[in-house]
């Protein structure tokens, strides 16, 4: 079902490596809800080819950028004006990764140069665009950029490693990017904090199907799904949601207020 609520508004959309990616699922509905964007992976990603499939379907351009690199990022967001006839109205950043956690360090013999590559990818490269873009004036007034992050920023979770620490740093950029940004040009900054999802990311995490499991039992509704967290993205998109930003938005199907549930109860007495 679609409303149009993104209709003639221009994007970019970071991180659609496969069809379970919720950089994917939120570029469908942006597109139902009538957006033009541009996607983007790092070229290495690209390779892959799936996104290809999903460039037909949201008759999208796809543009490499690792973003990592501001000289990456400025051609991005040269080629997509270009492309897309104008400025950026959103920008979706789905970006994570961890050579620490990929390659199952443990926390107390973390690798540092790979601490800091996740912290790069993680968490700057968050900054990185929008520093590129308010260099190159690419946002539009009252444009809305989004980054997904998860509640490992706030508490521990064992096995999320140092992406703790780039969730952590990713949100701090949010608030001080939101506060520039809006006295600049009315632009928005969020992160939205997304409940364990099937993803390439999230099963790199190991006892990720646990993860999952637990947080679907300790929240009232249920995890969140990718399409639950695309149709939230589409809204934050939105003009319906002018006045939020610097904001964390909790998407968890009310995992983080709730302290024990029934069904953890009930398992705890098997
Ligand atoms: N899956 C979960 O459980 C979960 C929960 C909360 C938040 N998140 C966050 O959602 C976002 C999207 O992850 P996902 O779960 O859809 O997994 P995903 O693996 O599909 O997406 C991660 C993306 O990051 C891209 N990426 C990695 N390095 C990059 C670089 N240098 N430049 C550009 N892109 C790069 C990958 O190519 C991939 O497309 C991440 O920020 C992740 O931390 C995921």
């Amino acid at each position: 079902m679609s409303n149009n609520l993104l209709q003639g508004k221009k994007g970019i959309i970071f991180g659609a490596l496969d069809e379970n990616s919720i950089a994917w699922k939120v570029a469908l509905e942006a597109h139902a809800h009538g957006a033009t964007f541009t996607l983007t992976n790092a070229p290495i990603a690209l390779r892959m080819g799936a996104i290809n499939q999903l460039a037909e379907k949201c008759n999208a351009s796809v543009i490499p950028a690792d973003a990592t690199s501001t000289d990456e990022l400025e051609q991005l967001f040269t080629q997509s004006m270009e492309v897309l006839d104008g400025k950026i109205d959103f920008v979706l950043h789905s970006i994570g990764m961890s050579p620490n956690v990929r390659k199952k360090k443990e926390y107390g013999d973390l690798n540092y140069d790979w601490f800091l590559k996740t912290l790069d990818i993680s968490a700057i490269s968050f900054h990185k665009v929008m520093q590129t873009a308010e260099k190159l004036d690419a946002m539009n007034e009252w444009g809305s950029i989004l980054a997904l992050t998860y509640i490992a920023a706030q508490r521990n979770f064992p096995d999320y490693s140092d992406m703790a620490q780039a969730k952590a740093a990713l949100e701090s950029i949010a608030r001080s990017y939101g506060y520039r940004y809006g006295k600049l040009k009315k632009v928005r900054v969020n992160t939205i904090s997304q409940s364990p999802t099937m993803t390439t990311a999230g099963a790199g995490i190991t006892g990720f199907d646990v993860f999952f499991d637990y947080a679907n039992k300790m929240s009232p509704l249920g995890n969140a799904s990718a399409e639950d967290c695309a149709n939230y993205c589409v809204m934050m998109f939105s003009d319906l949601t002018k006045m939020v930003t610097m904001q964390n938005l909790m998407h968890d199907g009310g995992f983080s207020n709730s302290g024990i549930t029934e069904e953890i109860i009930e398992q705890m007495n098997k």
